[in-house]
């Protein structure tokens, strides 16, 4: 079904704009993708299937978010079976609900964090908002309320919301809102130089500092895993100066580099951890936070002075949601795939040097665990790289900085794995001699 809202459109421009289904396209000029837009009906394992039929390797595993692959039956179930029972009761005050309850004990089991506790919500964007609020609620509740700058570093995504699109590395995505005045006081810092950071804060000063955000391993960016030194050398200033460090693990967390959080790798004690798309791997919409007792405590406190967090959502504890996030954990463990992540590293690693070695074009590959970038040369421009993949089965993902996006599901195969890379390389080839 199409609409045309020639007439409105000619009031306010006299140009016409282009016919389109009534689905708004996200973070895409809408000429552009309207008239060949890939519509996903089906998917199984590593593969989706367009409506035009299509089968297609998902080389991205969606927006990072399919990692034990797509349409696993038993998680259809569990939400079936939660459905039956009841679709969801709200966790507003004296209210929580079975599954909730019982997802935050095992996330406890799991967490980054030592006896954290667990604010559940809807998806990343979701989840940064609820961080950096109680970040600044924790400041304002020690008597500090000059503490309000949040720090994140250039490149950084960190979603949409309000916060996420007021932090945000990506210049793009903070343009055309007021964004100063949208979140007030957040500032950018260097996202690969430790010195500049520390000067950074030294400029801010401490103490207007509340937080510094930052991924463990860049995503949307372009996949930069941290330089050396620079996580320990943030890490460091918070300790010193009382700033709360809180990681985005919304791409990282659940076992994309190899362990369940990426804060194990690489030896962090954050205050805050976000997390989303791998708690369910995307089969139902949840996010949350894990927060370290030192925020936590003061919040619990056994008297009438005690501060309420005034935060929460009528599906923050979904109880359908949090039942497929119990059962996706149970399959993450049962079938050790954050394990198998770990194995397959050096086999991805050496694949994506490879094509850095065979192809001209490839300026460089970065990677950690099973998430990888393929940065082309200027001249060979990344999104027709991916159109001429997709004609190929094939699908990847233009990030910033003329980088390919390579993060299959945790199921991949080496061979399957290779036929991407094989089809990204002929892609590449194609598009530079054209
Ligand atoms: C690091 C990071 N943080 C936050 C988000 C936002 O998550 P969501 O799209 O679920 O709101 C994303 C999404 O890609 C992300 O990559």
């Amino acid at each position: 079904m199409t609409t045309t809202v020639e007439n409105n459109a000619s009031a306010n421009s006299g140009r016409t704009p282009v016919d389109g289904p009534a689905l708004w396209p996200a973070q895409a000029q809408a000429p552009q993708v309207v008239g060949r837009q890939l519509v996903i009906e089906r998917g199984e394992g590593s593969y989706v299937v367009t409506r035009d039929g299509q089968r297609l390797f998902d080389g991205t595993a969606g927006l990072w978010h399919a990692n034990i692959g797509h349409s696993r039956p038993e998680l259809a179930q569990a939400a079936y079976d939660q459905m039956m029972q009841l679709e969801t009761y709200h966790t507003f005050a004296r209210f929580t609900n079975d599954k909730a309850e019982a997802l935050s004990e095992k996330l406890a089991e799991v967490s980054p964090i030592l006896d954290p506790k667990i604010i559940l919500n809807s998806g990343g964007s979701d989840a940064i908002d609820v961080a950096c609020k109680l970040a600044r609620r924790h400041w304002q509740r020690e008597g500090r309320p000059t503490k309000q700058v949040i720090l994140s570093r250039e490149f950084a995504y960190h979603g949409l919301h309000a916060y996420g699109t007021s932090i945000a590395g990506l210049e793009f995505n903070r343009e055309g809102y007021g964004t100063e005045s949208l979140v007030p006081e957040t500032a950018r810092i260097s996202f690969n130089d430790p010195e500049q950071v520390r000067r950074t804060v030294e400029e801010i000063g401490p103490e207007n500092i509340a937080a510094i955000v930052t991924e463990p391993v860049q995503g949307t960016g372009g996949v930069n895993p941290p330089t050396e030194g620079y996580l320990e050398t943030i890490q460091e200033l918070c300790r010193d100066n009382d700033i709360l460090l809180i990681l985005d693990e919304v791409i990282t967390g659940f076992g994309r580099v190899g362990t369940m959080f990426a804060s194990e790798r690489y030896g962090l004690q954050p205050d805050l951890v976000t997390f989303a798309k791998g708690v369910t791997s995307g089969y139902a919409p949840l996010g949350g936070i894990f927060v370290s007792p030192r925020i936590w405590e003061p919040f619990y406190e056994d008297s009438p002075d005690t501060p309420i967090f005034r935060h929460g959502s009528t599906y923050a504890g979904h109880a359908t949601a949090a039942a497929v996030a119990i059962k996706h954990l149970e399959i993450l463990q049962d079938e050790n795939l954050v394990e198998r992540v770990r194995e397959f590293e050096p086999a991805f690693d050496a694949a994506l040097e490879d094509l850095a070695a065979r192809n001209d074009d490839v300026v460089e590959v970065r990677y950690a665990g099973l998430l990888g970038g393929v940065t082309l040369r200027e001249s060979v421009a990344v999104d027709k790289v991916c159109d001429r993949m997709i004609d190929k089965g094939f699908i990847s993902r233009p990030l910033r900085g003329n980088t390919l996006q390579v993060s299959p599901p945790f199921i991949v195969t080496e061979q399957e794995l290779n036929a991407f890379l094989a089809a990204m390389d002929e892609a590449i080839g194609e598009e530079a001699a054209s």
